[in-house]
């Protein structure tokens, strides 16, 4: 009698999400006891913010796509919810794997775990301390419903322990870290976005802009986008969000004339161009990280991080939403020596797997 595969079903919804789930259905498709199956929400869904991460990392097609795109909070995690629930009905699977933060990560443990399904998260534990978030609330309802907690740091076991979360909680170490790992080199060899842009090596600043804290309020664009203009040699990958809120603000002209933006770029561009910038200025979560990776300086555009680490040394600066400061920091030196590792050993989808077999 042949023994029953385990099912596992791996969600990712968002930009963020497939670096991180590569390397998790590369591992699981080695073991063959193990049935993994993609299922994209569809939250992202240009070849800017979605296609491209397949084609460069390599995922296979996923089985399902929700075709959920963009929403309202309630309207985008209630369409994933009565989606996904379809799809777990008829493959009635043994386990459902989320990962990071985004309302799919929420939508689908919440489906899953009423459903009896077991669900892991995978970056649990991290914790900005602003509810103001979207993701910070998709964070802690996550980890309260999951029965295993993948978390990338010790501070994110810390984290649990103090909500009273203490099973099946394992330091796994970070997993984005397996991919940085896995293509820098192939960034190296391949990439032309510096021949592209003109750019010299750490000659130009990078920034990103997407946190809907920050696009959606007109007094802070100003303010980040008016010391960007001062600087100039600042390249921007624009996500839609900042560009439809640069647009509605009307910066969009004056900041086209004084820096370089330009449309999202797939993984292996934004390595490089990070491992090349001067400094990057972001208020993202995994770009403060990769930063780290790549030793580059980061400046965080945040009251706080999900990644206290990277600050040590002054790897990484929370600076105040102000012109004047913004400028100050972009402009001073920051060139911090020491760098320890928090973030494990780059084989963080084989812990997880592993911890899964036994
Ligand atoms: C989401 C995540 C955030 C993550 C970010 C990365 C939540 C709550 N937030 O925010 O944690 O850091 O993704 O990008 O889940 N759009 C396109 N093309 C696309 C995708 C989106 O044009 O392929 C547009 C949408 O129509 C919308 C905007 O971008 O106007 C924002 O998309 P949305 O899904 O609301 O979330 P993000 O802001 O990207």
């Amino acid at each position: 009698m042949t023994k029953q595969k385990i099912k596992i079903i791996c969600v990712a919804a968002a930009r963020p999400n497939f670096m991180k789930i590569a390397p998790l259905m590369e591992e699981f498709k080695k073991h063959k006891q193990f049935n993994p199956i993609l299922i994209h929400t569809g939250q992202h869904y240009d070849y800017n913010m979605s296609g491209s991460f397949f084609k460069e990392l390599k995922i296979s097609k996923p089985k399902y796509n929700l075709g959920i795109k963009a929403g309202l909070h309630g309207e985008q995690t209630g369409k994933t919810m009565i989606e996904f629930e379809k799809i777990c009905l008829k493959e009635k699977p043994n386990l459902v794997i989320v990962v990071g933060d985004v309302n799919a990560t929420v939508a689908c443990a919440l489906v899953a775990t009423k459903l009896q399904i077991k669900v892991a998260h995978v970056e649990a534990g991290l914790r900005s301390f602003d509810k103001n978030m979207p993701e910070e609330i998709n964070r802690i309802l996550t980890d309260h419903i999951s029965d295993y907690l993948f978390c990338p740091t010790k501070t994110a076991v810390i984290h649990l322990k103090k909500e009273g979360i203490f099973k099946n909680v394992y330091n796994v170490g970070d997993i984005m870290y397996d991919v940085f790992l896995k293509n820098i080199k192939m960034a190296e060899r391949k990439s032309k976005i510096l021949t592209i842009l003109s750019l010299q090596p750490k000659k130009y600043y990078l920034a990103t802009i997407h946190r809907a804290e920050n696009t959606n309020d007109r007094n802070k664009m100003k303010e980040i986008f008016n010391a960007f203009c001062e600087i100039k040699n600042i390249v921007l990958p624009c996500h839609p969000r900042a560009e439809k809120y640069l647009r509605e603000y009307k910066l969009l002209d004056k900041v086209n004339k004084k820096i370089n933006i330009i449309k999202p770029i797939g993984y292996l561009d934004m390595i490089w161009l990070l491992k090349n910038a001067k400094k990057v200025i972001t208020d993202s979560g995994g770009l403060q990280k990769e930063a780290y990776f790549t030793k580059t300086p980061c400046i965080t555009l945040r009251d706080q991080t999900e990644w206290p680490e990277t600050l040590n040394n002054e790897w990484n600066k929370l600076v105040k939403i102000e012109e004047k400061i913004i400028l100050k920091n972009i402009l001073s030196s920051q060139t911090p020596k020491i760098q320890k590792n928090y973030f494990g050993n780059g084989k963080t989808s084989k812990q997880i797997v592993k911890t899964l077999i036994l």
